[in-house]
C-alpha cells in the first residue's frame, strides 16, 4: 500500500483567506446593497505597462516564424534578461552580482517554496512572527519543523523571531542559534523595514554562526527611503552568507503574468559545494523555465519606458497607502508602514481581537481587510490593509472609517 508524505497533514490549514471570503459573502447576501470595498487584497489591479504589452506582443509574433521560434529555455534563463538584472538590480546599486549567479523562475512563491530541499532536514529555520505563511508552510511539508501546538500557534522546531511595536517590527538575533534565517523586507505583512546598517548586523552575524539568510526582496521597488537596502548585497559579506528572492509581481504587475528570479553567489559554499550548483541541478531536473514570451517582457521592465512607467505605477499604490496610513492617523488610530511598501499595519482599537476588528469594520464600514493573526500569533491585535486597490475605492474606503 502506498504511503503518503504525512508531514502534509500536519499543516493546520490556511484558513485565512478563505474565512475572509466566507464572512464577506455571508454578509454581501445578508446586505445586498452595501457596496463593499476590499483593501485586503495582495494583488495588483493596475494592467500591465505598455511597454510591456510591446515587448509580449513582439515575443508572439516571434514564435509564429520558423526562424524566431524558441523551445525550451536555457535553464537558467535568457541571458538577455539576466543582464538587464545584473546591471539594473546590482551592478547600478554598486553590488556584485554576476548575470550567471541569477536563476529565473516563474515567481519568487515557488522559488521561496522550494529553496529549502537544497538544504539537509536537519536545518533549523528562523523565521519572523507574523510573517509570509509560505516560508514555514514549505518547511513543515518537507518535514523540517516538529510539532504543532494550536494553543501556542507554534511549531516546536521552529525559531520565531517576534516583529511587535516594541521592536520597531524588526526581528532580533535569536536566543537559539538558527541554520536557516528568513528574512523580507519589505515586509509583508507589516509594512516594516529594516536600514542597511541593520540588514549588515545579520550579514555578519548569519557570517559569524554559519547560517544562511533567505532574503525575500520581493518589495524591493517600493522603497523611498535612501538607507532602507534593495538588495541584501549591498552589505558587505552577503556573498558568502545570502540567497536573495526576487519578483516581477509587485514591482511591474506579473502577478498573472509570472516572473521572479533567485540569487545565489558562487561564493555561498558549506564544506566547499556551491549552493548554487545544487540549485542549478534542481533548476535543471526539475524546472523547465519561465515562457520566452514573458521573459521578454521581463526585459521590457529595464527598458527607458518600461522603467518610467513601472515607476509610475508603483508610485500610485504607494500614494494608496500613504492615503490609507495618514487617513488612519487622522481617525485616531496607530498604523505603521505604507512609507516603503504597500502594506499598512494598523493596531486594532480598544484591544480588539484582530478577527473582531475585521467584523467591525465589514459590518460598519462594508471595508476588509486581513486580520494581523492570520500571519502569526504576534499578528494578534493588528490589521493589514494594502494599497493594491484603486484611488478612488481608497479614499472611500477611509472616508467610511473616519466616520466611524
Ligand atoms: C513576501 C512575498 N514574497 C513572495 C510573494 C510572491 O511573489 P510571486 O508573485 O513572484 O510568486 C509574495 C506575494 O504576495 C510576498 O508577499
Amino acid at each position: 500500500m502506498f504511503k503518503i508524505n504525512d508531514n502534509y497533514l500536519k499543516l493546520p490549514g490556511s484558513y485565512l483567506f478563505s474565512n475572509i471570503a466566507k464572512k464577506v459573502n455571508a454578509f454581501s447576501e445578508q446586505h445586498p446593497e452595501a457596496t463593499i470595498i476590499r483593501l485586503g487584497i495582495g494583488d495588483v489591479t493596475q494592467p500591465l505597462a505598455p511597454a510591456i504589452i510591446d515587448a509580449l506582443h513582439g515575443a508572439v509574433d516571434e514564435m509564429a516564424h520558423a526562424e524566431t521560434f524558441r523551445g525550451y529555455a536555457p535553464d537558467l534563463g535568457y541571458e538577455f534578461l539576466r543582464n538587464a538584472i545584473a546591471k539594473n538590480d546590482f551592478a547600478d546599486r554598486g553590488c556584485e552580482i554576476a548575470a550567471d549567479e541569477i536563476f529565473i523562475s516563474d515567481g519568487a512563491k515557488c522559488d521561496s517554496g522550494n529553496i529549502q530541499e537544497i538544504f539537509s532536514l536537519d536545518n533549523r529555520i528562523a523565521v519572523c512572527d507574523p510573517v509570509y505563511p509560505v516560508y514555514v508552510d514549505s518547511n513543515v511539508m518537507a518535514g523540517r519543523t516538529g510539532s504543532y501546538d494550536p494553543l501556542t500557534e507554534r511549531w516546536s522546531d521552529v525559531i520565531y523571531m517576534p516583529c511587535t511595536e516594541a521592536n520597531g517590527f524588526a526581528p532580533e538575533f535569536p536566543k537559539q542559534t538558527p541554520d536557516l534565517i528568513y528574512l523580507c523586507f519589505p515586509n509583508n505583512p507589516t509594512g516594516a523595514t529594516i536600514t542597511k546598517s541593520q540588514l549588515q548586523e545579520w550579514v555578519d552575524y548569519a557570517n559569524r554562526v554559519g547560517a544562511v539568510i533567505l532574503f525575500d526582496a520581493a518589495y524591493e521597488a517600493y522603497i523611498s527611503e535612501d538607507d532602507v537596502p534593495h538588495s541584501i548585497y549591498e552589505c558587505e559579506g552577503a556573498r558568502t552568507c545570502a540567497i536573495e528572492l526576487r519578483s516581477f509581481s509587485k514591482n511591474a504587475g506579473f502577478t498573472g503574468t509570472r516572473l521572479g528570479f533567485t540569487v545565489i553567489p558562487k561564493d555561498l559554499k558549506a564544506n566547499g559545494v556551491m549552493l548554487h550548483a545544487l540549485w542549478a541541478r534542481r533548476h535543471g531536473t526539475k524546472y523547465n523555465g519561465a515562457p520566452y514570451i514573458v521573459q521578454k517582457a521581463g526585459e521590457a521592465v529595464y527598458s527607458e519606458a518600461g522603467k518610467k512607467q513601472v515607476t509610475e505605477q508603483v508610485a500610485y499604490y504607494m500614494k494608496n497607502a500613504q492615503t490609507i496610513r495618514e487617513g488612519l492617523q487622522a481617525a485616531g488610530f496607530t498604523a505603521y508602514g505604507g512609507v516603503n511598501s504597500p502594506y499598512v499595519w494598523l493596531k486594532t482599537p480598544d484591544h480588539m481581537t484582530s478577527w473582531e476588528f475585521f467584523d467591525y469594520l465589514l459590518e460598519q464600514a462594508n471595508v476588509v481587510g486581513t486580520p494581523g493573526s492570520g500571519f502569526g500569533p504576534s499578528g494578534e491585535g493588528y490589521f493589514r490593509l494594502t494599497g493594491f486597490g484603486t484611488y478612488e475605492n481608497t479614499l472611500a474606503a477611509l472616508e467610511r472609517i473616519r466616520r466611524l
